[in-house]
Order: C-alpha cells, then structure tokens, then sequence
C-alpha cells in the first residue's frame, strides 16, 4: 500500500493505493477512475480485457476502494502518473453523492461534512495544520511557554457587546473572548508564555472575515513593550509564512497562491501611527473621523496593494479596550497596534501595552462604565509587584485564510461558526 503521492517513485511496479473514487467516466473500452487519498490524487485505467473491469464500470463518485495498478508516467493524467489496473477492489459503494457541479454557497455549507472531501477543503486544511505546528515551534523556539487559558470567564475582555453567554447552575458565565486578563496573571510565573486556543464572540458582522468561534494565538511577556511585541508578531507571521511557502507549495497553487508572494513576506513590516493611516485614508477618499474604529471598506482601502502586512499604532483611546496603556506623550493615544493584513484580509493581530498602574487602570474601568467587581483579582495583579507586561492575539483563521487568498474565512475552517450556522 502507497501514498497516491509516492506513486512517482515507483514507476512500472505494480503498487496498492486506496481511497475515494474522484471522478470516473468510461470510453465504453477503458474506465477513467481519478482516486485520491489524503496525499493526493491519480488516475486508475481500467480496460475491458481486465478482469477488474466489472467492479470499475460500476463504480460510483465518493466509493471507498482499494486498487492494485502499474504505475505508468503520463503526461495527460493528473498528476502525471496513472495506474494501469489489475484489481479494483470496492470497499463501499456510496449512493449518489449529492455534491455536483455549480452548487450554491449555502448548500455547499450544508454539506459541509461531505464537501470536506473537496480538493480545495484539503488544500487549505494542510495549509492550517502547517500554520498551527508553526506558531507553536516558532514560540517555543524563542523561550515561551504554552499555557492553557479557561474557557468559561466571568469578567468580558473586549467588551460586553460580544459576549456568549452559557447557563451556569443557576447563573451565567461566558465563553472566552482572548485569555487576556489569565495570562497577564501567569506572566508573574512564567513571565514568556502563549497559547493557541478557541475564542468565541457574538459577532453580529456578516463579514467575510467574522465567525463566532476562531482560533486565537495569543502572546503575553512581562517586563515588555510594545515595540518589543510588534518584533514578536512581525517574526511570527514572518516565519509562519515562510514555513508554509517551503511545505505546502502544492497546496499554495491549488488554491491559487503564488509561494513566491509569501516567500517576501519577511521583517520588517511597515508601521505607521493611526494618525498616519487617518491621512492616507483622507487621500483615497474616505471619510473617517478621527476617534472612529475602522471598519471593512477602511482597511481594503488603507492595503490594498500591499505586499505585506502593516502596524498601526497609537489609537485614540476611546476606540480601544479598557487595558491599554496611555501614551506618555499624549494620553488621549493608547499603546496599542494593530497588524492589518494586504488587500482587505482584515486584522491579522491586535495587541498593546497593559495598563500595569493600579490607580490608573481603577480610574480607566470607571470611565469605561464597567463595574469593577468581576475584575477584583484583575485588580490585584497590581497590588503585588505588578511590571510593565505587553501582549497580542493573533487570529489563526484569518491567517490561513490570508496565507490561502482564500474568499472567505470559512473557507479554511472545517466546520464553520458563523452567525446563521451552527450545523454540521
Ligand atoms: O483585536 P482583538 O479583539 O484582541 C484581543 O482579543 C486581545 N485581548 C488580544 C491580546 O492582546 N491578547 O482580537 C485579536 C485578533 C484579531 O486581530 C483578529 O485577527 C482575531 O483575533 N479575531 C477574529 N477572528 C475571526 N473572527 C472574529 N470574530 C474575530 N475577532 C477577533
Ligand atoms: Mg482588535
């Protein structure tokens, strides 16, 4: 038994793949059956003088089957190998797969646990686990440790619009929104440390770069700042994508990704203040008053064109969370950035300097009308040798999403959580 994908190493010997029939059609003297496996696809010929012939005439799209051939190079075929068959095994006949040409959207996610099996789903599946092994080696590689955050929270991170909310023996609870405020306690044990874990918001945006449940990379160093965590994001990203040029090439074309394009995706990203990217938007004429969060239209406009990512920094404090910290210089500017991805994919990253002063974070939480008490123990991580600490959260969806130029974000999520579905 071989990887479809291995087929090229064994030219003129007779090999086993086993798989799911691809397509299949017949000349009345030869049966085209393309199988694939999870490495690949090839095409099986079956001639009428086989013995095998039967079983291949009748075979159906989506079968299970095992098939013994001679690898032979052809430059026609898929792949450029087939196999000559001399048995073709059926392991399970499927019905008619309901999945056929030129289906909608919709249908499409209805079917999702059977349109998985498509070419596209596989490619951009691969491409996610690449991304996934590489932030997690890329992080240790650089002395952090991964951490586990809860899930179920009592106190909102990014504010109370988006929380879930879950029935929790008599009361309520919510799901996580970033691990944020967890790990700003853990620092003062671990001091480097990150994880990759589910975040849920009740995103009402139907955007093609919002669901409700994303994976989230998250950072948070003690005794950091910002600047220190922009280099941390620009050498993940870089090397994320670095890693997924070199391993997933295949895959990359697939889906209609140039390797070349994320071979350049390397340091340093560009970075301007939110002032800066005010102006450029004015230039390209869009109205944006200054304090206003931008939205989907603001950030196609601001990297359209761009080859790499790009940092906006310095916000204005009332568009951003309750934790950041002020800018000494001009306290109305929070330490914050944001990493916007080229041509509309969205934010990749959003992070900032914490707040680490427990006067002014109390002070911060009453202006921001948020009741202190489910942030008490927040409070105290700066009762008791509180440091100046910095951190990010990278969302992995909207990376893969990006790395694949895919449509939608959903696109590289197996089974998507989106405002409208929850099923399959
Ligand atoms: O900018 P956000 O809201 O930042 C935080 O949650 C911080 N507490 C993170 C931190 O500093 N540890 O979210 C971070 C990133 C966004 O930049 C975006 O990439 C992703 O998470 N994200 C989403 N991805 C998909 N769907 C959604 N609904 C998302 N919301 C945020
Ligand atoms: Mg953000």
């Amino acid at each position: 038994m071989i990887d479809i994908r291995d087929a090229s190493k064994h030219e003129g010997k007779s090999v086993s793949v086993r798989g799911w029939v691809y397509r299949t059609r017949s000349s009345g003297k030869v049966v085209f059956s393309v199988i694939r496996d999870g490495s690949g696809i090839i095409q099986a010929t079956t001639k009428t003088d086989s013995k095998a012939f039967k079983d291949a005439s009748k075979v159906t799209v989506e079968s299970s089957v095992i098939v013994k051939g001679k690898v032979r190079k052809d430059k026609r075929a898929p792949g450029g190998y087939e196999l000559e068959v001399q048995d073709f095994q059926i392991f399970h006949l499927a019905e008619p797969f309901p999945i056929t040409r030129d289906l909608s959207e919709e249908f499409l996610l209805d079917v999702r646990h059977l349109w998985l099996r498509s070419r596209e789903m596989n490619a951009a599946l691969k491409v996610r686990s690449t991304v996934f092994g590489a932030i997690h080696e890329h992080m240790r590689s650089q002395g952090y440790s991964e951490i586990q955050p809860p899930m179920f929270t009592t106190a909102a991170c990014e504010g109370g619009s988006t929380l879930f909310e879950v029935p929790y023996f008599g009361s309520k609870v919510y799901l996580s929104q970033s691990w944020q405020l967890y790990a700003e306690a853990m620092i003062t044990t671990i001091e480097k440390l990150y994880t990759v874990a589910p975040s849920f918001r009740a995103e009402k945006s139907r955007t093609r770069r919002h669901v409700t449940e994303f994976w989230h990379a998250e950072v948070e160093a003690a005794w950091s700042n910002m600047d220190d965590m922009i280099k941390v994001a620009e050498d993940l990203i870089s090397n994320v994508a670095q890693k997924v040029a070199k391993e997933n090439k295949p895959e990359l074309e697939y889906l209609g990704r140039d390797p070349k394009e994320l071979k350049k995706i390397k340091p340093p990203f560009e970075r301007i203040k939110y002032e800066e990217a005010l102006k450029r938007l004015h230039k390209k004429e869009l109205k944006m008053e200054w304090g206003q969060d931008m939205g989907a239209e603001a950030e196609k406009k601001l990297t359209e064109g761009l080859e790499k990512p790009i940092f906006i920094t310095h916000f204005p404090a009332e568009s951003k969370a309750f934790y950041m910290q002020p800018d000494q210089k001009n306290p109305k500017l929070v330490l914050g950035f944001d990493l916007q991805a080229p041509n509309g994919y969205g934010e990749l990253v959003g992070g900032s300097e914490r707040i680490h002063d427990l006067k002014l974070l109390k002070q911060k939480i009453k202006e921001n009308n948020i009741s202190t008490k489910p942030y008490e123990w927040y409070l105290d991580l700066r009762k008791y040798g509180t440091v100046p600490h910095a951190g990010f959260g990278l969302g992995v969806d909207r990376l893969v999403s990006w790395l694949c130029k895919s449509d939608h974000i959903r696109d590289v999520i197996p089974f998507p959580r989106t405002i409208n579905r929850t099923t399959p």
